[in-house]
């Protein structure tokens, strides 16, 4: 059974003042794109390089998921760590999902290029920063997901087959 983890990243959705929406968002997203068994493991942490980092490597090396989609965090705002932790945990980068959420992103609103979002792999993780809000996390999805399953065939992670109506995986032969 692949495991995805889902890691909101608010100071405030944390403490409960606000309603976590970009988790649910993922969660929405993969429960409609991804056709094989799969199970969410879910976290709602608050912003804080320390915090980020300690919940990252938790659910990659304790939770084994195979897949870590984050939210939040990713903006230039001085609690905006979470791309600071990706790196801090990550053992290989993977710049092309960054470069690409931001160019399917910059389509919707010129204030995406102030994503700093970041990917890459621990151990057979591939860890995606997503921005927090909703809509921008289902442009992200639909803009790297057809890569997401080869990517994990190659570093040995769980299979995952996705729904062609919402996605179309590649695998090169
Ligand atoms: N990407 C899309 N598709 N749509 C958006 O509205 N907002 C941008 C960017 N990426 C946005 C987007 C803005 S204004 C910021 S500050 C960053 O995402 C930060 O997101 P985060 O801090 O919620 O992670």
């Amino acid at each position: 059974m692949v495991r995805i983890g889902i890691l909101t990243v608010s100071d405030r959705a944390a403490r409960g003042e606000y309603a976590d929406l970009g988790g649910p968002a993922i969660a929405d997203w993969l429960g409609r794109a991804i056709t094989s068994p799969w199970e969410p493991v879910r976290r709602i942490i608050p912003d804080g390089v320390e915090s980020v980092r300690a919940a990252l490597i938790a659910m990659c090396d304790e939770d084994k998921v195979d897949l870590l989609l984050t939210t939040g965090g990713t903006g230039p705002s001085p609690r905006d760590c979470t791309p600071e932790a990706t790196e801090a945990v990550i053992e290989r980068l993977m710049p092309g999902f960054g470069e690409e959420m931001r160019r399917a992103s910059l389509r919707d609103v010129p204030t995406a290029i102030l994503s700093r979002q970041v990917a890459g792999l621990r151990g057979t993780c591939l860890i995606v920063n997503m921005p927090g809000k909703p809509s921008a996390v289902a442009t992200c999805l639909n803009a790297i997901f057809a890569a997401v399953p080869y990517c994990l065939d190659l570093v040995g992670a769980g299979r995952i087959e996705t729904n062609p109506a919402i996605i179309v995986e590649f695998r090169p032969k």
